[in-house]
């Protein structure tokens, strides 16, 4: 069986570091707030060349709390895609405020030629999803932003260490959310997340957020360390434990990118004589391939085709955020304007892509792919 995506062999690689890094911070004596995590929020912004942030629980609760943190809530309308994780639009949901959908374009990322119409009093923000690991066009969605006097959340679960213009996604925005599911670029082994900044405001606002709303970043404050809440938050802590294990996979992250673009490249170079339509890399972006999509009209066949050779293939979102009964009633009024994003994902499939995928595997999966295709 060819794995869609499996940690198995990273662990038996690195399992040494890991129990080694865990056992220290554990006999440190901290669980949470220690010395792993300080480590780990250091390093990650010196890594995402990102001035400031704080990490978190996870993805969905960074997305949370950089809503709340811009006073985004009941009645509010947020600008994001249909295509996405749920998490994107249950965050919007949770904070109370209303999902608009807007089409996407060919390469899966919102289509920012069409954000300008759904724009009305009560839109306060929009979240581009740097999508499948490619990074959103910034300078457009700023500036629709900017003219409209709109917040900016990056969504950046699927993208860390994608670029656009040569910055790292997070940057662009008021605030990006990452996510460290375990199959993402960065991925621990449980949940966590990150959220960036570059205003310092912001900044002491998610540090509140995340730990009950207790002030936690002004020692001149008479409530410093007391425990006592500012304002409502929730819990979102990264442990010591995740910590631990993200500080040795973050010295790996961008050699693993470097393996993803070349099997990434690889695939490309081999499928590129088939009817697949295959991802492109936008002018001025860095793609990671957290996922390689293909598109074909048959895509669900060949799905089931390459699953009955024992490689694992699949379609990550099989139904689009409006169609779900969780969020149809409330995205009604955009449901005629989604016509690409609902064409694309009737077709569209992603291959195995993770650093340790084997070279024999990858040539296995492009061999039966093809022959499927020529059938
Ligand atoms: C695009 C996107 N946004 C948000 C999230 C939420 O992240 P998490 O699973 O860490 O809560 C994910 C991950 O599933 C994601 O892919």
């Amino acid at each position: 069986m060819i794995n869609f995506w499996s940690y198995k062999s990273e662990y038996k690689r690195l399992n040494k570091k890991f129990l080694k890094s865990i056992d220290i911070s554990l006999k440190r004596g901290n669980v949470f707030f220690g010395e792993e995590l300080k480590k780990f929020e250091k390093n990650f912004l010196k890594k995402n060349r990102t001035k400031y942030g704080v990490a978190v629980g996870s993805g969905t609760e960074a997305l949370i709390i950089a809503l709340k943190s811009l006073n985004i809530g009941y009645g509010d309308e947020v600008i994001t895609v249909s295509n996405t994780a749920i998490p994107t639009v249950s965050a919007i949901v949770n904070v109370g405020a209303i999902p608009r959908f807007v089409d996407t374009g060919q390469d899966y990322l919102m289509d920012y030629n069409k954000i300008q119409k759904l724009i009305n009093s009560k839109t306060k923000a929009i979240i581009p999803v740097h999508l499948y690991g490619q990074s959103c066009n910034m300078d457009r969605i700023n500036q629709i932003a900017k003219k409209n006097n709109l917040k900016v959340i990056e969504d950046c679960a699927q993208a860390q260490g994608a670029k656009f213009k040569n910055n790292f996604v997070g940057n662009f925005g008021d605030l990006g959310c990452f996510s460290f599911y375990p199959t993402k670029i960065l991925g621990a082994y449980g949940d966590g997340g990150f959220i960036t900044t570059k205003n310092v405001k912001l900044l002491q606002r998610i540090k509140r957020l995340r730990f009950y709303g207790i002030e936690t970043t002004n020692s001149k404050s008479k409530y410093f360390n007391d425990y006592y809440a500012q304002e409502n938050g929730i819990n979102s802590r990264l442990d010591e434990i995740q910590s631990s294990i993200l500080n040795v996979k973050l010295k790996y992250v961008d050699q693993n990118i470097i393996k993803r673009r070349k099997i990434a490249k690889y695939y490309l170079n081999q499928l590129k004589q088939t009817s697949l339509i295959l991802p492109n890399e936008n002018s001025q972006c860095r793609h990671v391939y957290h996922l390689f999509t293909a598109y074909h009209p048959k895509g669900s066949y060949i799905i089931s085709q390459l699953n009955k050779k024992k490689i694992q293939c699949r379609k990550i979102y099989p139904h689009l955020i409006h169609k779900m009964n969780g969020y149809r009633f409330m995205t009604k009024r955009d449901h005629k304007n989604l016509q690409n994003t609902e064409k694309l994902n009737k077709g569209i499939f992603c291959l195995p892509l993770y650093p340790d995928l084997k070279i024999k595997d990858i040539k296995r999966i492009i061999f039966n792919l093809k022959k499927i295709l020529s059938n």
